[in-house]
């Protein structure tokens, strides 16, 4: 039986390198390719995006102008794409012009807040009809949050007793349990909120359609659950981080597992990495310094080998945990360190950031547009990274600067707790620097410890060397998906086929 091939369809809104807002579209890039090498079967749904240019990445069309009918008072129609991630794993796109694929005139491109809800419920019902059109009989289908949680719920739904869908089973992965529908499910007044077990309401209800609350319902009706590291499986059964379905996740805690994300190692790999003005590994050191002194003449620092840089490529999101951050910024730039700041994110914190920048130009450099091979840049050129978020499902950055030879600071939170442990000079353990209370004063008491031990040249070398060693390469979790996906098969054929006959 465990040496069968799997028919897995995985579903998003975000792949990169078509469409990405965040670490999940890497998770649909990498997690794919490794479940393909492993030789099983794999396919991709996503949206086709209105800014997603067909032709740039040779896309076909294979369905044209399908009927899908919402409900008695809607109807529309859809194509699909075919293309491929890096040449591996198929890839579908859905096209649908009227909702899903349009332009609404926002800077954000993917996510629109009120009209989400509306065409990401057309995306789920379509991947649904693109699936029996293409006949791809999946064993199961992966969401991946909540702009696919409908598909689990019609599956248990609607399409309980129906004959092509009713041994397919579903895996819901959560990446952020923030985001639960197209608004912030926080501005919706108590009264509103649903409970996610009655009807969708008729798709000319906008105000219904507005308040389904995707993620609920995907958590209610999913054969399994996981989420992307597990400390974060734990944190989103309790209040504090359960954004108020931690109740529900509770009560099916034995169906709610953890899976840590890798990066791709081949993809992330200075020794390769063609971006760097020098490659290096964990033999040749020297090299990293190339890249710290061409990333201080890059951006008009003090050209010093010997002051620390520390570096951030990280959103600028609350979520990362600016605000403390903003709290300590003066103290930390009278040290002796230089701050290299790359990312974007709410307007308030590149504010700062190009405030700081402007007032202590020899301390701190802000690159407030992303790109990946700044990232890089960044990555290779620092001697210590922050990643002090105030809650982290997973975090991708900490695993690509332990690859880069950058020691994380990190919030003991999450992924970040999963994959960092605190660094003890007497023992030589451990492979960062690690603070357990969220608290500014906590922030720079890791800061300043990771500052005292790089002055330990021999055994911060040591440090760093192991970090590059250490892998988080994607062919673990993937294996331990193969061994999930094999569970949640299981489990829907004794619980929901076998209860059928
Ligand atoms: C979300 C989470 C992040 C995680 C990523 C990929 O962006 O905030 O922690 O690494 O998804 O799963």
């Amino acid at each position: 039986m465990t040496t069968n091939k799997l028919n897995v369809v995985l579903a998003a809104s975000e792949v990169d390198p078509f469409s990405k807002t965040g670490g999940m579209a890497d998770v649909l890039r990498s997690l794919p390719k490794a479940l393909k090498q492993m030789g099983h079967n794999v396919s991709v749904f996503t949206p086709l995006y209105n800014f997603i240019d067909p032709n740039k990445y040779n896309l076909t069309k294979i369905i044209k102008n399908k009927q899908l009918i919402i409900d008695s008072s809607a109807t529309v129609s859809f194509d699909v794409w075919r293309g491929e991630i890096d040449g591996v794993v198929p890839v579908f796109f859905i096209e649908e012009k009227k909702f899903l694929s349009r332009d609404y005139g926002q800077d954000k491109k993917i996510y629109t807040g009120n009209f989400d809800n509306a065409r990401f419920l057309i995306f789920n019902l379509a991947v649904i009809a693109a699936i029996k059109e293409l006949d791809l009989k999946p064993d199961i289908i992966q969401c991946h949050d909540w702009q696919t949680g409908l598909i689990p719920y019609f599956l248990h739904t609607k399409l309980k007793t129906d004959n092509y869908f009713n041994k397919v089973a579903s895996l819901y992965t959560i990446h952020n349990l923030t985001f639960q529908m197209g608004n912030n499910w926080w501005e919706i007044p108590l009264e509103k909120r649903e409970d996610g077990t009655g009807p969708i309401p008729s798709f000319s209800n906008q105000e219904g359609i507005r308040l389904i609350n995707f993620a609920k319902r995907a958590i209610r009706f999913t054969d399994i659950i996981n989420t992307v590291s597990e400390r974060y499986a734990e944190e989103i059964m309790t209040k504090k981080f359960g954004n108020t379905l931690h109740h529900l996740l509770k009560q099916r805690k034995n169906r709610v597992f953890g899976i840590i994300n890798g990066i791709d190692y081949a993809d992330w790999n200075p020794a390769t990495d063609p971006g760097l003005v020098a490659q290096y590994d964990y033999n040749n050191l020297a090299n990293k310094t190339k890249n710290k002194l061409y990333l201080q003449k890059f951006l008009g620092l003090p050209e010093d080998p010997t002051i620390p840089v520390i570096g951030w490529t990280s959103r600028l999101t609350e979520q990362k945990g600016i605000e403390l951050i903003i709290k300590i910024i003066e103290p930390l730039l009278r040290m002796n360190i230089q701050l290299v700041i790359l990312g974007e994110g709410t307007k308030r914190y590149e504010d700062f950031f190009k405030k700081m920048s402007k007032r202590h130009p020899k301390k701190i450099a802000a690159m407030l547009n992303f790109d990946n091979r700044k990232e890089t840049m960044v990555l290779a050129g620092a001697d210590i990274f922050l990643l002090p978020s105030r809650f982290e499902p997973c975090g991708l950055a900490q695993l690509k600067s332990l690859r880069y030879g950058a020691i994380p600071v990190v919030h003991a939170v999450g992924g970040l707790a999963d994959t960092i442990s605190d660094y003890n000079p007497k023992t030589e353990s451990g492979n960062g620097f690690v603070f357990k209370a969220y608290d500014p004063y906590d922030l720079l008491a890791a800061i300043t410890r990771a500052l005292e031990n790089h002055k330990h040249r021999d055994k911060w070398l040591k440090l760093v060397r192991r970090g590059m060693r250490q892998s988080y390469d994607w062919k673990i979790p993937a294996r331990k998906y193969i061994k999930l996906f094999r569970k949640t098969i299981k489990y829907h054929l004794d619980h929901h086929v076998k209860n059928q006959s």
